[in-house]
């Protein structure tokens, strides 16, 4: 079977996020969606509400899971039978530390790294512009999905 890995923090899932998966989704038999438990970054969703949504926002791809991991990327690689990272370039300013970690990844454990270059229409979009857009009350929608949209506005009115 030949699976990928798209990993990320996915705090959160954007549409931009959604485009690749679902691309990538169409040219590998299984993509697997890891979420980085990172307990050192300060997040706004938690990993359970991470996964949840990308759970929701993939249901209809019927070959895409979500799993979550921490440690390096290649532990998670080997244990779950995964030979290569799909990764969404937006600019060339991602390029960088993009090909940083894919050479990296290939050193530690041979492990691909495919890029695909993001749809214009969301080369934009960040997760962190998202939260601070919704923060400060501008308009998301269109920008990551409905589910998301909402649990923004949750989330940040129980912050105020
Ligand atoms: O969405 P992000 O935060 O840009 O995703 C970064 C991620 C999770 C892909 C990257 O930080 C990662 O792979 N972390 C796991 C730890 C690891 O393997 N580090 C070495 C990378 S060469």
């Amino acid at each position: 079977m030949r699976r990928v890995v798209c990993p990320g923090s996915f705090d959160p899932v954007t549409n931009g996020h959604i485009d690749i998966i679902g691309r990538a989704s169409g040219l590998y038999d299984e993509v697997v969606v890891a979420v980085l438990i990172n307990i050192t970054k300060k997040s706004l969703f938690t990993v359970d509400e991470r996964v949840q949504m990308l759970s929701e926002v993939t249901a209809s791809y019927g070959n895409v899971r979500v799993e979550r991991f921490h440690g390096l990327l290649v532990d998670f690689c080997a244990a779950n039978g995964i030979s290569a990272v799909v990764k969404g370039l937006r600019a060339v300013s991602d390029f960088e530390y993009e090909m940083q970690m894919a050479q990296m990844n290939y050193r530690l454990a041979k492990i691909e790294t495919l890029f695909m270059t993001s749809n214009p229409l969301y080369s934009f979009l960040s997760s962190s512009l998202i939260k601070e857009i919704a923060k400060y009350g501008g308009d998301v929608s269109g920008l990551v999905p409905e589910v998301v949209r909402a649990e923004l506005q949750v989330r940040l009115n129980e912050l105020e």
